[in-house]
């Protein structure tokens, strides 16, 4: 098989990785792909996730099996559609499907019409209503842009100031865009959280293993949302009560929700949970692998990719089995001091070929590239998602946190706690 992955990050590297395994498989492309991508792949730099029209024709012309998207800006722009529409086989929800990340008000409107347990909420398309309903809210609350943000689109306000000033970032000063021309309040929830990430063929889902991902950028959970600073995986707080629980109430009425709505999803749902006092509830639906969940999850997933993906596809994925190791992986991201707000890139990363020949060690790029001189050097925010897999959680900590001392670039930023939770277990 030639297969194309559409992407350029962590996760795409993952992905790739997985399917450099499958013994299917004899070359795999990536766009535009990245410097860690391109040790295994062949990347077409020139070629960004949203030009759909010259990715199916890139696609065409390597003459690939299948196309793997896997960012959500081209899954909600509809570029499986667009794909499909050429004759090129392609793994992930088609535009009606990818809403179900794509809107929040969307999802929420869902859960609430098929009882699928999450905050309460409400929806303004007018600033002027969210506020006068905020007047009489109760504090803490939650202000979601509807839209996608990179992940960033989400203030809690704990005071009804702070409220009033994210109505007028999200809505009136579109902070993010038009994701912001509508927007959900929601309830404020107290818990734990935990990823779900799940295959899916339209009617069947299989439930990955479970991760947690760390959003905040500095220790102890302070700083700004990132799109993520590191994951585990399993979650020792996921337990078969809380997999019971949501497997009834979460995971196939949310299949079944789509399908009814004559939206089959067919790809990849993340389900964003929080264990709160009251039982697990959805905080979010992603149509696609997080990152860097992808990178904790599939490393320890036995099944080979491609199998899997072509179920999804054709509808068989109740005659899968999916395993998974028993063991544990921990990704510690190393990025460029100062993200998620503003940093110098361009700088070489030393020390990559320490990971040559590691078992259970992985270096997982995510903002690298090359220069004049063919140097790796850094390109963006998360740079590196340093990943490895232990007997227990505590041994692949700290086999990752070892392994982040091997690469080197400046201004290498990391947080110093990523799976510290799990000691309290
Ligand atoms: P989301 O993109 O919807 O997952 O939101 C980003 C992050 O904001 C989540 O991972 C939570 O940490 C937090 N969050 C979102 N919704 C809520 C909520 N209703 N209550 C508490 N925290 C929330
Ligand atoms: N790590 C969270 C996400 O990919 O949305």
């Amino acid at each position: 098989m030639k297969v194309l992955i559409v992407g350029g990050g962590g996760r795409e590297h993952a992905i790739a990785a997985s399917m450099k395994k499958s013994s299917r498989v004899d070359k795999i492309y990536c766009v535009p792909g990245n410097a860690g991508i391109a040790q295994i792949a062949e990347c077409e730099p020139s070629i960004g996730a949203m030009e759909f029209d010259k990715i199916a024709a890139y696609a065409k012309q390597k003459e690939v099996d299948l196309v793997f998207v896997a960012p959500d800006d081209p899954l909600v722009g509809g570029l499986v559609d667009v794909l499909q529409s050429a004759g090129l086989r392609t793994f992930g929800p088609d535009k009606k499907a990818a809403v179900i990340e794509g809107s929040k008000a969307f999802s929420k409107d869902l859960m609430k019409k098929y009882h699928i347990p999450t905050a309460a909420y409400e929806t303004f398309d007018n600033p002027d209503e969210a506020l006068a309903y905020l007047e009489t809210a109760s504090m803490p609350v939650v202000l979601k842009a509807d839209g996608l943000a990179l992940g960033k689109g989400v203030l809690i306000c704990n005071t009804i100031e702070e409220a009033r000033a994210g109505v007028k970032e999200i809505m009136l000063d579109k902070h993010f865009g038009n994701a912001g021309n509508r927007m959900v309040v929601e309830e404020f929830m107290v818990g734990r959280e935990v990823s779900v990430l799940s295959f899916v063929d339209g009617k069947t889902i299989k439930t990955m293993t479970s991760a947690q991902d760390h959003k905040r950028a500095k220790d102890g959970d302070k700083g700004l949302n990132t799109g993520g600073m590191g994951t585990f995986s399993p979650s020792p707080f996921y337990t078969k009560e809380v997999d019971d629980f949501c497997r009834e109430h979460i995971y196939q009425p949310t299949v079944d929700a789509m399908a009814a709505e004559g939206r089959e999803f067919k790809g990849i749902i993340f389900f964003g949970l929080m264990l709160t006092p009251n039982g697990p509830k959805v905080l979010e639906y992603n149509a696609r692998f997080g990152d860097p969940e992808a990178q904790v999850v599939l490393c320890r997933m036995k099944n080979d990719i491609c199998d899997v993906v072509d179920a999804c596809i054709d509808g068989t994925l109740d005659k899968v089995d999916l395993e998974f190791e028993d063991n544990a992986a921990v990704c510690v991201v190393l990025a460029s001091d100062g993200y998620p707000v503003s940093y110098e890139k361009g700088f070489e990363i030393t020390g990559l070929e320490s990971f040559e020949g590691k078992e259970d060690y992985y270096c997982f790029h995510a903002g690298s590239g090359f220069d004049e001189k063919g140097r790796i050097v850094t390109s963006g925010g998360r740079v590196l998602g340093i990943t490895a897999k232990g007997a227990t959680l505590q041994e692949a900590r700290k086999k990752a946190y070892d392994a982040t001392e091997w690469v080197g670039f400046t201004n290498k930023y990391m947080r110093h706690d990523i799976g510290k939770a799990i000691d309290e277990v």
